[in-house]
């Protein structure tokens, strides 16, 4: 009869240990059983990156990376993609069920009643220089709010979380879009809340002097799909850190300056932007196999917005986005960068470097030649990832405070320094 356990020889002492499997895991705390002497401290795993690691039960996303299959608490992103708006998927995210009528009437006008942000925080805006980036400035008025709503501390009573995510997920596009107006010199434009979240995001943006802005409603809807693809993405980065940095129980603007920080580099959020980056450099179609010989090459030069530490298939969110890009340029007109990225998928997809590899586009390979169509600045397109990923962000930071097996993160390390010596005089030092 088949057992749910692993059993285990350790060959230098030669006993043998009987490990529980539950969910196709066993647990690393186990090990430690496993000692040559009473001074040992028991057996590690070594697994730098996580790449074998599950550091948490969750319940909020689902993907299969051989099968280019994500799930937002069950739901296929392409339904919800197709179906549903950014809000609602946020909810979804938050509370585990889809919100029925009231409920989500509820959850429209809590959020919306938080879009404004504190006249003080315009100033705090005011300082940054006329190029600062408009990520770095996200994420430190983020860690700012802190200082602003100092009950947020409070993280173990549920309505005072549940106040801070409103005010988190209903201020990131006040935010963000202040930044920018900050950059290009042009007055703020404040939330209108008789439009939708990604509407009054692009009133936020691009108002000039009519009274009223009228988003476009097929850019808007690109938005709203936009930041639904983007929501959650289970344990990656930048959800890592916010789970890190939560553990040690500091406040969820803390915590989000913190996840936002490690989603902004170049292997993360930050890869549409060096998609863009790449796509002008390489400049025209010709010029592709020149750049896909450097690539192979191995000086270290990657096809941005192409491979995924968990895809091993085509990205789902990619099929959605490269679907929706046609119907924004059908408003925009045609980003001229899109054909060098269609050819580029096409080498790279025939390619034995990249087939091998299971490299496929993932979720930044054509968000940017949206993004720039609808005349964001490159520089934002980080900033875009991290307003609907705070809903993830912050769905993973309450369930991990709910979840009686998570303690403080600390991993352990294998040390590889010298040997306890000591201390030399300066004037002796060589
Ligand atoms: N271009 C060229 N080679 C690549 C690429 C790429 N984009 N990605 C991976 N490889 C190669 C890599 O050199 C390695 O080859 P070898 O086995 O010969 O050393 C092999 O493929 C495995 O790569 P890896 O770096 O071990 O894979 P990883 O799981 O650690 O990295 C990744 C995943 C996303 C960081 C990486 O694929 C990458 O750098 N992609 C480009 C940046 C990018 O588009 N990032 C956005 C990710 S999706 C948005 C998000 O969730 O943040």
């Amino acid at each position: 009869m088949s057992r749910e356990t692993l059993t285990i020889t350790d060959n230098r002492t030669g006993k043998v240990y009987e490990v529980p499997i539950a969910e196709g895991t066993i647990k690393a705390t186990d090990l430690r059983r496993i000692k040559t002497g009473d001074d040992d401290f028991g057996l590690m795993t070594y697994d730098p990156a996580f790449m074998n690691t599950a550091s948490c039960r969750s319940a909020i996303t689902y993907i299969d990376g051989d099968k280019g299959i994500l799930e937002y608490r069950g739901y296929p992103i392409e339904q919800l993609a197709e179906k549903a708006t950014y809000l609602e998927c946020a909810y979804l995210l938050l509370h585990g069920e889809l919100p029925n009528k009231p409920q989500l009437d509820d959850w429209v006008r809590d959020i919306t009643h938080h879009t404004i942000i504190h006249e003080n925080v315009k100033k705090f805006i005011d300082g940054f220089r006329y190029n600062a980036s408009t990520m770095g400035m996200l994420i430190s008025t983020v860690a700012a709010l802190s200082t602003f709503y100092p009950d947020a501390k409070n993280i173990g009573d549920p309505e005072n979380r549940k106040r801070q995510i409103h005010r988190l997920i209903a201020k990131l596009p006040t935010l963000a879009a202040f930044s920018y107006r900050h950059i290009v010199g042009m007055p703020f434009a404040y939330p209108d809340n008789d439009l939708s979240y990604t509407g009054n995001f692009l009133n936020m943006m691009f108002r000039m002097t009519e009274l009223k802005y009228k988003p476009n409603p097929a850019l808007e809807r690109a938005l709203e799909v936009l930041f639904i693809l983007h929501a959650d993405h289970e344990q990656n980065c930048s959800t890592s850190a916010m789970r890190s940095i939560g553990s040690s129980r500091v406040d969820p603007y803390s915590a989000v300056a913190g996840a936002a920080a490690a989603l902004y580099g170049p292997l993360h959020g930050g890869a549409n932007e060096a998609v863009l980056r790449m796509l002008q450099d390489i400049g025209s179609t010709s010029a592709i196999p020149e750049f896909i010989k450097k690539v192979k090459g191995g000086d270290g030069t990657r096809l941005m917005g192409f491979g995924h530490r968990v895809y091993k298939n085509y990205d789902p969110r990619a099929t959605i986005i490269k679907k929706i890009a046609y119907d924004v340029f059908e408003v925009t007109g045609r980003n001229p960068l899109l054909d060098i990225a269609l050819e580029l998928e096409r080498i790279a997809l025939e390619d034995d470097y990249f087939v091998t590899r299971k490299l496929y586009p993932n979720v930044d390979f054509y968000s940017g030649l949206i993004y720039q169509a609808m005349k964001f600045p490159v520089d934002m397109f980080p900033v875009l990832f991290a307003i609907p990923r705070v809903s993830g962000w912050l769905s993973q930071w309450v369930e991990m405070l709910e979840d009686d097996d998570q303690k403080i993160s600390r991993p352990r390390q294998i040390y590889t320094g010298p040997a306890r010596r000591d201390y030399v005089p300066i004037v002796k030092r060589s």
